[in-house]
């Protein structure tokens, strides 16, 4: 069964209200394997998708230049912060549902470590860069024992439409490259709060155009990173009010998820828009900085 009808089956038996509800789906036995080849799911009519509305708010920032984002009339700090309620909420759904275990911290740092190792073989701009992500990854191999469960393995603005009441989460296939086995497989629900934060910096930064770093404006880089690191802290703190702990708390595991996604997207930019590879470069400078 595709984690997409599997996981929203799951969270509508748990009452979420978070998400489009399944109708229906369609399976059939492919080498005698039930597999699934369509679901069809409420619409989501007179809604909007993150990734569009939270742009906006970033690109009415860089036109007014003398405003803090948490100034400007599309200031997206409250939709963030509801934005992480909603996600602890499918997290805690999920974990009600469909349980929670542990596993060595240090089998998740083996596999952070191989995925930089092979990203460095096909992006030699990894390579300066790889000793210190390598550490940060060392580091968590010394730590305890980590929670897991059923995430939604994929988010990023672009999974979340907001409706008129609230914001729904969509879109739980995983991510695309992994295998089926892979994006069923439970894991901290850091990746997701991860894969937002990194969604944040996209959008910050996407206005600035395809332009190396040092070639764009140091105010509107101060000014997209204002934007990121605001968002970020609404949805931490939205997702805290809920849940009762702060993704923030864990620190450096934080941290090596967050790497852990911008090394992935630095091998995607190298195949798909090398223009943009300085991004999640960028990003990846930073968090090593501020570490
Ligand atoms: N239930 C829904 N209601 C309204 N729009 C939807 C719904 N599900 C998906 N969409 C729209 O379709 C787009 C792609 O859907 P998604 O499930 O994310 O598929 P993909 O695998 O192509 O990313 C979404 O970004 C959203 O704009
Ligand atoms: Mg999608």
């Amino acid at each position: 069964m595709n984690p997409d009808v599997e996981l929203q089956l799951a969270l509508a038996a748990a009452g979420s209200e978070h998400i489009a509800p399944v109708r229906g789906w369609v399976d059939t036995a492919l080498d005698d394997v039930v597999t699934t080849l369509a679901m069809v799911q409420d619409y989501a009519a007179n809604s909007a998708d993150g990734w569009a509305t939270a742009l906006g708010s970033v690109r009415d920032l860089m036109m007014e230049a003398d405003l803090y984002a948490g100034e400007v009339g599309t200031d997206f700090a409250g939709e963030a912060q509801r934005m992480g309620a909603a996600v602890a909420d499918v997290h805690e759904s999920l974990a009600r549902t469909l349980g929670t275990g542990t596993v060595p911290v240090r089998a998740v740092a083996a596999g952070m470590t191989a995925r930089l190792d092979a990203a460095v073989a096909e992006a030699p701009e990894l390579e300066a860069l790889a000793p210190r992500i390598r550490a940060v990854f060392d580091d968590l191999a010394d730590g305890d024992d980590l929670e897991v469960q059923r995430i939604h393995g994929d988010l990023h603005l672009g999974q979340v439409l907001r409706t008129p009441e609230r914001w729904l989460l969509i879109d739980f296939e995983g991510e695309p490259a992994k295998s089926l086995a892979e994006r069923r497989t439970p894991d901290s629900v850091l990746r997701d709060v991860a894969g937002m934060a990194r969604s944040f910096d996209y959008a910050a930064h996407f206005p600035l155009g395809d332009t190396e770093s040092d070639a764009r404006s140091a105010q509107r880089e101060f000014r997209a990173r204002e934007w990121a690191d605001r968002n970020v802290d609404a949805f931490c703190r939205g997702y805290a009010e809920r849940i009762g702990v702060d993704p923030r708390a864990t620190g450096s595991t934080l941290e090596a998820y967050v790497l852990d996604k911008a090394v992935y997207e630095v091998l995607y930019e190298k195949r798909n828009r090398p223009g943009w590879i300085g991004l999640p470069l960028g990003a990846i400078e930073r968090v090593l900085a501020a570490g």
